[in-house]
């Protein structure tokens, strides 16, 4: 009989929970959203929105999931049996099998990256690094293996189990994240001038705000803290019954925020000093820095250090996408984690090809203008993980009962005891301004 693990320590769920969270969308996203939205002044606005809408999302799914011990769909059904809440976990199943097919074209991109600074190839000229990388994404094979490779090191993670696999990589990983962090930031705010790029970080700007940094701020702050899709339900399923919710939900988004605003410190200043611009989009991670890398001392050993972070950051992500899946056909159908974990590694690298052929055998497609990774991304992040979000809000706050979740909520004197403002924020806040943010940002897709 399979027997159901258990994170073995709080402290390895926080880094498991918190190597969930940052990932690409601190590293790579973030910063190019602040770069976009004004900086300082988005940094203000997401930091409200993670406090008020990010903190409560994220102590209600591990509520879920500690009170049930069960995946998303199982944890729904046992909730509310006999109802179709289920479909909200179903929904988050099919949503971490789509995330991880792109994010893993990503990461790939990033694992290459590595190899590229090691063998010199990124030893070209600053103006050269457009080129560069769009003939690593366009070539149609390529991007294709490192795309398997990286779901090849995320599936033999998993497949070792939530302790020995997820929860010991963690702890190895996380700490490794952070001592590279420190360095790059300490190198590049030392660079002469990096006060402009220190500026633009801590100087808010509010004539930039329109009213998509308000979309943006709260699809972010959803997408960084892996909410939305059962993510940490499927976490919080693996907490002890002795260990505390609140505190650690509390510690998770601290280390995830900071993590971000210390990617902001290590690239703007850097960004800034060497003269480029802030608001390069998406390339800002493949184009921008290692152009930035290219024209200081030890650039090599840095661009190194930097595409090790951000590969390093999307690995302990992808563990948690894969666990959803792998958790739901464990509990659900029974399959041995082993073969569970191999055949959705197979699936998923299949369903990510179409990703990476966007650029070049399949880039004419087109859906609303968008790419067939830019497609996945924005039905997950835009569609699917608000939805959910909403949904599961709706569930606790009306279905469950806050007073419910309240009460497995404070079990085991949590430093931080869940009350009627956690309630209020469950049931009207969040509903409400998750309805209003999807519907302004699905019209302004289609407008
Ligand atoms: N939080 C991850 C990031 O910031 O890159 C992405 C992510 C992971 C989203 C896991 C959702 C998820 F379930």
């Amino acid at each position: 009989m399979y027997q159901r693990e258990n994170w073995a320590s709080r402290v390895g769920f926080i880094l498991a929970a918190a190597g969930s969270a940052i990932g690409l969308g601190n590293i790579w996203r973030f910063p190019y959203m602040v770069g976009e939205n004004g900086g300082a002044a988005f940094l203000f606005i997401y930091l409200i929105a993670i406090i008020l809408i990010g903190y409560p999302t994220i102590v209600n799914e591990m509520i879920i999931g500690r009170k049930t011990h069960l995946n998303p769909v199982g944890a729904f059904k046992s909730i509310a049996p006999g109802a179709p809440w289920w479909l909200v976990g179903a929904m988050g199943v099919f949503s971490g099998f789509l995330i991880l097919s792109y994010y893993s074209v990503v990461g790939g991109w990033s694992l290459a990256y590595i190899y590229k600074t090691v063998i010199g190839v990124l030893n070209v000229g600053a103006s050269e690094f457009d080129t560069l990388f769009a003939n690593h994404i366009t070539n149609p094979i390529e991007p294709i293996i490192w795309h398997g490779i990286f779901m090849a090191l995320t599936t033999s993670i998993v497949a070792a189990g939530i302790v020995k696999g997820i929860q010991r990589s963690v702890q190895v990983l996380m700490p490794l994240l952070f001592i590279i962090l420190v360095l790059l930031m300490a190198r590049a705010v030392t660079l002469q001038g990096a006060g402009e790029g220190l500026a633009f970080l801590l100087k808010p700007d509010f004539s930039e705000i329109t009213s998509s940094t308000f979309l943006d701020a709260i699809s972010q702050a959803f997408f960084t803290l892996s909410l939305g899709m059962g993510c940490m339900i499927t976490y919080g399923s693996y907490i002890r019954d002795k260990d505390e919710i609140p505190g650690s939900a509390a510690s998770v988004i601290g280390l995830d925020t900071l993590v971000a605003v210390m990617a902001g410190f290590a690239i703007f200043p850097a960004v800034f000093a060497l003269g480029f611009t802030p608001n390069a989009g998406p390339g800002l991670t493949f184009i921008t820095l290692p152009a930035v890398f290219s024209k200081i001392p030890l650039g090599i050993f840095f661009g190194f250090l930097f595409f090790a972070l951000l590969t390093v950051a999307a690995l302990t992500s992808a563990f948690s996408l894969l666990e959803v899946v792998v958790a739901w056909l464990i509990d659900e159908y029974k399959w041995s984690r082993t073969k569970a974990t191999i055949t959705l590694g197979i699936l998923i690298f299949l369903a990510g090809i179409p990703s990476s052929l966007g650029y070049s055998t399949l880039s004419s497609f087109s859906f609303l203008g968008m790419d067939v990774l830019d497609t996945y991304d924005w039905l997950t992040n835009s569609i699917l993980l608000p939805f959910g979000g909403l949904l599961t809000a709706i569930f606790t706050g009306y279905i469950w009962g806050t007073k419910n979740a309240i009460k497995e909520g404070n079990k085991n004197n949590p430093k931080i005891l869940l009350g009627s403002w956690w309630s209020f924020l469950i049931r009207y806040v969040i509903p409400a301004v998750i309805f209003i943010i999807m519907l302004a940002g699905i019209w302004d897709t289609f407008k």
